[in-house]
């Protein structure tokens, strides 16, 4: 089968499940699927469920599509992406955004856990991302693309300057402190050395991650507006001197959780007409 073929398969199961056309999609980084729990009257479907799917290889950890609503919004939360160190290529990671494109929704909110770069970051901030630098030595708009697909695609402006001030504005009516930068997705799934980490902050990163970049690549392809939001789960190796641990990455994203879910609630609640 042509992997248009494969979408349409996907997308036809999906259409039988979620209500048409929710306003916005929603890509739940690591420790923060907890928003997932909040949607109202929700439909879950897991992705072992989805034709054609690419379902995370750690045991357990199927990752689930939640539609429902949030703050009267219809809403599409995905918890549980796969990681291009799974052994996926950036474009197979990015097949999800494809399916959510396909059901119509044109903004896609992709949140994940980072690590800080720049020196003035906490673990634990909130970072609205302003634009990224892609270190994954892959790309998802490798291979077969549909006739109608654009194969050079524009990243100016890929994170979308109007929903970024929208969200600052949102951020001071809660006086939630956001700080903002450019994300550098590496591979992974090792953490950076230290002196990667000060190759990153030298080409201009503020934060690193392991994921991102490709949902963000299909997304401008397929014409989808994008907001972009990492939290800080830790300094990056060598910033602060301290070891890093996933544990760790999992504390810091679980006690931000709340702050993150009243701001995403914020968000949403003026989202529908961005
Ligand atoms: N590096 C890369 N990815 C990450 C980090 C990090 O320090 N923290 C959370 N995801």
């Amino acid at each position: 089968m042509s992997d248009h073929q494969l979408l349409a398969e996907s997308l036809d199961y999906l259409k039988q499940k979620i209500p048409p056309k929710p306003a916005v999609a929603i890509i739940l980084g690591s420790g923060l699927g907890a928003l997932a729990d909040e949607l109202q009257q929700p439909t879950i479907i897991s992705c072992n469920d989805i034709p054609n799917y690419p379902v995370s290889t750690v045991p357990g950890h199927a990752g689930v599509w939640v539609s429902g609503k949030l703050e009267g919004v219809s809403v599409l939360a995905m918890r549980g992406r796969v990681h291009t160190y799974e052994g996926y290529s950036a474009s197979q990671v990015a097949f999800p955004v494809r399916l959510m494109a396909g059901l119509g929704i044109s903004r896609l909110i992709v949140t994940n856990a980072a690590g800080g770069v720049n020196k003035t970051f906490q673990p634990g901030d909130l970072m609205l991302i302003t634009d990224h630098i892609n270190f994954m030595f892959d790309n998802p708009l490798i291979g077969e693309t549909a006739p109608a697909d654009q194969r050079f695609v524009d990243l100016h402006g890929a994170y979308d300057p109007k929903y970024i001030e929208q969200t600052k504005r949102t951020a001071k009516t809660l006086n939630t402190q956001l700080k903002e930068g450019v994300l550098l997705t590496a591979r992974g799934p090792a953490y950076e050395t230290a002196a990667e980490v000060n190759m990153t902050r030298f080409l201009g990163a503020d934060a690193v991650t392991m994921s991102t970049v490709p949902e963000v690549i299909i997304a401008r392809q397929l014409k989808m507006r994008v907001l972009g939001i990492s939290c800080i789960t830790n300094m990056a190796t060598g910033i602060s001197g301290q070891k890093l641990s996933h544990a760790e990455v999992q504390q810091t994203a679980d006690s931000i959780k709340t702050r993150f879910i009243a701001l995403m609630k914020k968000i949403l609640t003026s989202i529908p007409n961005w």
